[in-house]
């Protein structure tokens, strides 16, 4: 029996069946590492009804992470003396005369777990950045943040660090620049992107519950193409190395945008969303753009107005929002930020030190997307005359004027949501020829505008881009060719408007620009595992 599986009487049970402590008669239920597990009537329903069938099977359970590890501590109220074994990477040593502190951390959560050795020489072999396995035994803290502390019996180094290498993070500000720079494979270790890739993961979780709740089926479009959904031109193409004719018999492209497969799932599925790594063979160096990024996409069915994407878009963002802030993931990024503050104020390194935002401008971003009124509509020529006189009167001065029928420069779109909405705001029906072929035109302006919005967004800009999409089947073919592509390339889209067309309509979001913003960290590149983008694909 390990030292956390609670006894009653003589009977032994596993953690993960709830005690009741009414007598009664007992069943063998199954033999739990080495030993017969025996439980009343009630407790076998109540276990039979909440276990998977895998739980019941003598299936090896994962070294526990410290994460879990705290929570048993807590929930079992383990008392101090109790048996433990702990892993981890060292983030600090300490050293007094009587005494050694080593605080561990394994990346489940942004906290670390103290180690304490009662002889400080026996710390002599340990280093920042070595991982360790502990036996020991828990010392209960009075404290709800750091509920216990592990007096240490042994220990094993699990992977050292050379003398002469040593661990590159040590403990000052390195900035998200320097990180991606100097360390891109040893960063993810680090407080500021541990905290990122866990809020984003947190985050796909709520964007999947929310989607499920609203009764969307997840779809899987393929990432390799036969066309350009966006008809831009900015595609990767797909060649085999072993073949010197096309490997699919036609040209092949990486994703730009999985719309149109997206579009073909809906005709059949009525709702439809995916989250899948989308490229783009842009040649802008900017805080926004990647060449691999992943793209939040959804299709309706029979939304005939563009208010149904727009509110579903508000929806989701405000859901996942209200949410996450639940999630205790948002006080961990804000506690970061304090954190990251107070050390970059000790000094640091990296050549964007003052580019990330503080924690009180992020404060009121998270709490302005929450305002209870709903986001601002304006239209493509509204926004040009705010812009245009903004400009006349001062309030602003871009490097290029707002001028009808351009599209919106980053300047301007930054300034409509900062200045002008102070939060988001949706930009919509824009002239046709600044957009793609598939988009609904304006009913009443004779093609002269398309229905579409771009959700703006302050500091960022575009996060999101939607619009109805044309579903006649000889509208369709017009535009494709007035548009100037190949109509045998996109043949199997416009077919799917020979049988049963309903009108339609979706959006897409970056997933990286929305993290981004969320945690307050300026460049894209910081906010995804392994950045791409021209002349940069590291590892
Ligand atoms: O506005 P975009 O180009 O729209 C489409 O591709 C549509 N087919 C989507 C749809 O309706 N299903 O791109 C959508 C979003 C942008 O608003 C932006 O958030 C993100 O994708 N995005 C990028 N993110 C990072 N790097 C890039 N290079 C990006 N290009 C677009």
């Amino acid at each position: 029996m390990t030292a956390c599986a609670p006894r009653i009487g003589r009977h032994i049970v596993s953690r993960r069946i709830r005690l009741i402590s009414r007598p009664g008669p007992v069943q063998p239920l199954k033999i739990w590492r080495g030993s017969l597990v025996y439980l009343t009537k009630t407790q076998s329903a109540r276990y039979s009804s909440t276990q998977s069938p895998a739980a019941t099977l003598e299936l090896a359970p994962l070294p526990p992470t410290l994460k879990q590890k705290e929570a048993e501590v807590v929930r079992y109220d383990l008392p101090s003396g109790t048996a433990v074994t702990v892993h981890g990477w060292i983030r600090t040593i300490r050293k007094h005369k009587k005494f050694a502190f080593v605080n561990i951390t394994d990346g489940s959560y942004d906290k670390v777990l103290q180690l304490v050795f009662n002889d400080p020489e026996q710390v002599n072999d340990l280093g920042v950045g070595v991982s360790v396995e502990v036996n020991g035994t828990v010392q209960r803290r009075d404290s709800l943040a750091d509920p216990y502390e592990v007096l240490v019996e042994k220990y094993h180094i699990v992977g050292g660090v050379p003398e002469e290498d040593p661990y590159p993070l040590q403990n000052k500000y390195l900035s998200q620049d320097y990180l991606r720079r100097e360390l891109p494979t040893i960063r993810f270790r680090s407080l500021s992107n541990g905290v990122t890739m866990r809020f984003r993961s947190r985050a796909v979780y709520e964007i999947s519950q929310y989607f499920a709740e609203n009764e969307f089926i997840q779809t899987h479009p393929p990432v390799i193409t036969s066309s350009d959904c966006e008809g831009a031109g900015e595609v990767f193409t797909v060649v085999s190395e072993t073949s010197s004719s096309p490997f699919f018999g036609k040209k092949a492209y990486l994703t730009v945008s999985t719309q149109l497969h997206l579009e073909a799932l809906m005709m059949g599925l009525s709702r439809v969303w995916t989250l899948t790594p989308a490229f783009r063979a842009e040649k802008s160096i900017t805080s926004r753009h990647l060449s691999e990024f992943w793209m939040l996409e959804a299709e309706v069915a029979y939304a005939d107005r563009l208010e149904h994407i727009m509110s579903l878009v508000e929806g989701l963002i405000r859901t996942i929002l209200t949410r996450l802030k639940d999630s205790g993931e948002y006080q961990s990024v804000l506690s970061v930020k304090t954190f990251l503050e107070k050390q970059k104020s000790q000094g640091g390194e990296g050549d964007d030190m003052d580019k990330e935002i503080t924690r009180a401008i992020l404060v009121q971003r998270w709490d302005g997307m929450l305002q209870d009124v709903a986001w601002k509509r304006i239209t493509y020529k509204q926004a040009i005359e705010v812009l245009q006189q903004a400009e006349r009167q001062g309030q602003a001065k871009f490097d290029t004027a707002a001028e009808y029928g351009d599209g919106l420069k980053s300047e301007h779109e930054k300034w409509l949501a900062s200045q002008y909405a102070h939060g988001p705001i949706f930009v919509t029906q824009y002239p046709s020829h600044l957009k793609p072929f598939y988009m609904l035109p304006t009913p009443g302006s004779g093609g002269e505008t398309v229905e579409c919005f771009d959700l703006l967004v302050p500091d960022l800009g575009e996060l999101v881009g939607g619009s109805l999409r044309e579903y006649d089947y000889n509208r369709l073919q017009a535009a494709i060719e007035k548009a100037g592509i190949d109509p045998s390339e996109l043949e199997w889209y416009v077919e799917l408007r020979k049988w049963g067309s309903v009108p339609h309509g979706g959006f897409g979001m970056g997933l990286e620009r929305l993290m981004s913003y969320l945690v307050g960290i300026y460049n894209v590149r910081d906010v995804i595992s392994f950045p791409r983008w021209v002349d940069h694909c590291v590892c």
